[in-house]
């Protein structure tokens, strides 16, 4: 099944299904950037929105893209702020946005899903003001080296969702070749899975 057509299937439950990754993303996202303030953001793969609010919180205005038209109307339905635009766009196809407008880009359990890292890489160094930071929160290349990939059930059937596995030397290798500078590297683990290997991985690159 093609990724967009899984997330528009999957888009009626993704909210309600058991997922410690979903949650433990929620948590690590506000973790990481509580306290901040951002002029503009933009959220990459926004899904239903889980981040999203969140974001309008921190921020003047934020921009939340995602292709799935299921996953993006789950994330419109919810959203109560003003300084929210969501659009339909593929992030691996250039982006409709200007040079040097963004202080955070925040991209969350998206970047399995694309095979070529470094034109996200370009793309977010190209839209981001000097000084701005990259968000990056991915299932960790642990559990990818698993077989570990983003699934869901329907109709009995256990659903698992094209991925393409990403060393963390590839997160790496595609920031410095866009000059996007290391700030921080963190690993988490659900607290309900504390004794498992780490369940995401976390990287804030600086232009
Ligand atoms: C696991 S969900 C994560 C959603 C949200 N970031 C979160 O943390 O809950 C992955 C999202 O990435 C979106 N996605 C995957 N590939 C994409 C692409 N090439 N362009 C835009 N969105 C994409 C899917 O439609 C889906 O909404």
């Amino acid at each position: 099944m093609l990724v967009k057509k899984a997330y528009d299937s999957w888009s009626e439950t993704y909210d309600s299904d058991i997922n410690l990754t979903r949650d433990l993303d929620e948590t690590v996202t506000r973790e990481s950037l509580k306290g901040s303030h951002f002029n503009a953001v933009l959220e990459l793969g926004c899904g239903t929105g889980k981040n999203t609010a969140f974001l309008s919180s921190v921020s003047a205005k934020v921009w939340a893209v995602d292709f799935s038209e299921g996953m993006l109307s789950k994330a419109r339905e919810k959203a109560e702020a003003r300084n929210v635009i969501f659009s339909l766009a593929d992030v691996t196809k250039p982006w409709p946005f200007s040079e040097n407008v963004f202080d955070l880009i925040l991209v969350n359990l998206v970047l399995e899903h694309v095979e070529d890292l470094n034109f996200i890489f370009s793309e977010a160094a190209r839209v981001l003001k000097r000084g701005g930071t990259f968000f990056v929160c991915e299932l960790h290349p642990f559990r990818q080296y698993q077989g570990k990939k983003a699934r869901f059930e329907r109709g009995g059937n256990r659903i698992e969702i094209k991925a393409h596995v990403h060393d963390i030397s590839g997160f790496l290798l595609a920031a410095k070749s866009n000059g996007l500078n290391l700030r921080d590297l963190r690993e988490w683990r659900h607290e309900k899975d504390q004794s498992g290997l780490p369940r995401l991985i976390s990287f804030r690159f600086e232009k």
